[in-house]
C-alpha cells in the first residue's frame, strides 16, 4: 500500500521540484501533483533508496511551500478519473520510527553520570561544554570538581579568573571557560539570575552553538529541538544511508530540520540523549559500529546495504592544519632556554625556543612557567608571528620572561645558552625567526 518515487534515479525528476521551489520564491503559488495508479495505496513517499536527492529535494521544495500532493487516478486515453488523495509522506520513514525504539532502549541502557544525576541546565551547560573536545572518562573529575567549588551561575559570573582556570587546568581550550563565564554574567544582568527557557535565548549566550542550546534546551526543559553533534550526524547518516558531507554546515542544518520533525514532544531529552548515547557506546567511530546491539538496526539503510563503514562521509580539507602556539623566551640576567625537539615528525631533533600549544594569554603563561618550575619576575608581550609549512600553519604569539633562576626548571630537556652560542652551535628552524630577532635586538 506504499506507493514510492521515483522507481529509478530521475535527474529530470529533481530538476522539475527544483523549478517549482524557484517558482515559489518568486511569488507563484506551484503544485506537484503525484498521479497515483494504484488500488488501495494508503500513503505516498519519495523512494530514499533508487534517489535519495530526489526525496530531499522534494522536502526542500515542500517546506518552501510547493504544494505536494498524490491522488489516486484512473486513467484513460482521454480522461484522468480522480478518486482521492493519498496521503504523502514526505519525512524519512527510518527516522519517524527511531523515536518508539530508541527512548526505551536509552532509558535502559544509560551510563549513569554525574551530570545525569540531576539534568537541571547549570549542570548540563557545564557538563556539555566540557565534553566538547574531551572525553567522558577525563571529564568526570573535573565536572565534580568544578560543581563542588561553583555550584551556582552566581558563583561562576563572580568566580576570579584565576580559580577558573585553575578549574580548567589540564582541559585546555581556555576560552570555553572564559565564555561560560561571560555567559554566566549574562545571565545575571540580562535575565536576573534565571537561566533562559528558550532555545533563542540560551543559543544567544556568549560560546552556546545550536548543539549546545538544544542539549541544555532539551535534557533541562524539555523543548522539542535537536541536538546535532558529530556523534548524532555519523547515527543519522548511517541510519538513513545519506552520502551528504557532514563537514558542510547545509549538511547538519538540514539533519537537525530533519530531526525536529520527529522529535517526541513529551520526551525531546531522552530522545536526543538516546542518539548521543547510541553515537558513543553503540554506532561507534573508528571502527565497526555495534549493529547487533542496536535498537535501530531494523531500520538502518545502512546496515541493510552492509555499508555501515561508508558514512558518515566527510570531505577530506585541502586546507593546511592551523597550530597556534605561544613562544616562550626564558631569560635571566645572560642566557636563554632551548629545547631540542622529539625525532620524529616536522622539524625533528631541531632546537628551539620553548614553546606550549595554544594562545595563552598573559596570566596563563604566568600559570605554565609556575608549572615547569621556573619564578616569573617579569612578563613582556612579544608580537605575532606566523609560519606556513606544506601541511601545517604555525600561528604564534610570544612572551620575553625573565626568571630568577634558569635551573630550577623541572624541564630535564630544556638547555641555557648565551644568545651568541645558539646561532653557531644550535640548529632553530626560522619558524623561530621573529623571536630570534627580538633575542639579537
Ligand atoms: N518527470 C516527470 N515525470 C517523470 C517520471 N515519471 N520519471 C522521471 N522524471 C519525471
Ligand atoms: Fe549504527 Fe549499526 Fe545501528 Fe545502523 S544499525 S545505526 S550502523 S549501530
Amino acid at each position: 500500500g506504499i506507493v514510492r518515487f521515483p522507481d529509478a534515479p530521475s535527474v529530470r525528476a529533481v530538476k522539475h521540484v527544483q523549478e517549482l521551489q524557484k517558482a515559489v520564491d518568486e511569488g507563484y503559488e506551484a503544485y506537484v501533483i503525484f498521479v497515483v495508479q494504484m488500488e488501495g495505496a494508503r500513503c505516498f513517499t519519495p523512494n530514499t533508496d533508487t534517489h535519495p536527492e530526489f526525496a530531499q529535494a522534494l522536502r526542500a521544495a515542500a517546506e518552501k511551500g510547493v504544494h505536494v500532493a498524490a491522488y489516486g487516478c484512473h486513467v484513460e486515453s482521454d480522461s484522468i478519473i480522480i478518486s482521492g488523495e493519498v496521503p504523502a509522506v514526505l519525512n524519512e520513514p527510518a527516522l519517524c520510527r527511531a523515536p518508539s525504539l530508541l527512548i526505551p532502549w536509552y532509558r535502559e541502557n544509560k551510563r549513569e553520570l554525574p551530570w545525569r544525576e540531576n539534568p537541571e541546565c547549570y549542570h548540563v551547560w557545564v557538563s556539555e561544554i566540557m565534553l566538547q573536545q574531551t572525553r567522558v572518562e577525563t571529564v568526570k573529575p573535573y565536572y565534580d570538581r568544578f560543581m563542588k567549588e561553583l555550584p551556582t551561575i552566581k558563583a561562576l559570573a563572580e568566580a576570579k579568573e584565576n580559580q577558573l582556570l585553575k578549574l580548567w587546568e589540564g582541559l585546555g581550550y581556555y576560552n570555553r571557560v572564559r565564555n561560560m563565564q561571560k555567559a554566566a554574567r549574562q545571565v545575571m544582568e540580562d535575565y536576573g539570575g534565571v537561566f533562559p527557557h528558550t532555545y533563542e535565548e540560551i543559543r544567544s549566550l556568549k560560546g552556546i552553538g545550536s548543539y549546545t542550546a538544544g542539549a541544555i534546551g532539551s535534557f533541562a526543559f524539555g523543548l522539542p529541538v535537536p541536538a546535532v553533534d558529530g556523534n548524532v550526524l555519523r547515527v543519522i547518516t548511517r541510519l538513513t544511508a545519506d552520502g551528504s558531507d557532514i563537514s558542510k554546515q547545509s549538511t547538519k542544518k538540514r539533519i537537525e530540520e530533519e530531526l525536529k520533525k520527529v522529535i517526541p514532544e513529551e520526551s525531546a531529552g531522552d530522545f536526543n540523549q538516546g542518539l548521543i548515547e547510541l553515537g558513543a557506546i553503540v554506532c561507534v567511530p573508528n571502527g565497526l559500529p555495534k549493529c547487533a546491539e542496536c535498537p535501530l538496526s531494523s531500520l538502518c539503510k545502512a546496515k541493510q546495504r552492509g555499508q555501515e563503514l561508508c558514512f558518515p562521509v566527510k570531505a577530506k580539507t585541502k586546507a593546511r592544519r592551523i597550530e597556534k602556539k605561544t613562544v616562550l623566551i626564558f631569560m635571566d640576567g645572560e642566557r636563554i632556554a632551548i629545547s631540542k625537539r622529539g625525532q620524529e615528525g616536522l622539524l625533528a631533533g631541531l632546537y628551539e625556543l620553548p614553546n606550549v600549544e595554544g594562545h595563552l594569554y598573559r596570566d596563563e603563561a604566568a600559570v605554565f612557567c609556575k608549572e615547569i618550575g621556573l619564578m616569573p619576575v617579569r612578563i613582556e608581550e612579544l608580537p605575532a608571528a606566523k609560519h606556513i609549512f606544506s601541511h601545517v600553519e604555525w600561528h604564534m604569539i610570544g612572551y620575553k620572561v625573565r626568571i630568577d633562576e634558569l635551573e630550577k626548571t623541572n624541564r630535564k630537556n630544556f638547555l641555557f645558552i648565551h644568545p651568541e652560542e645558539i646561532e653557531k652551535k644550535y640548529p632553530i628552524p626560522s619558524a623561530f625567526e621573529k623571536y630570534m630577532k627580538e633575542l639579537r635586538a
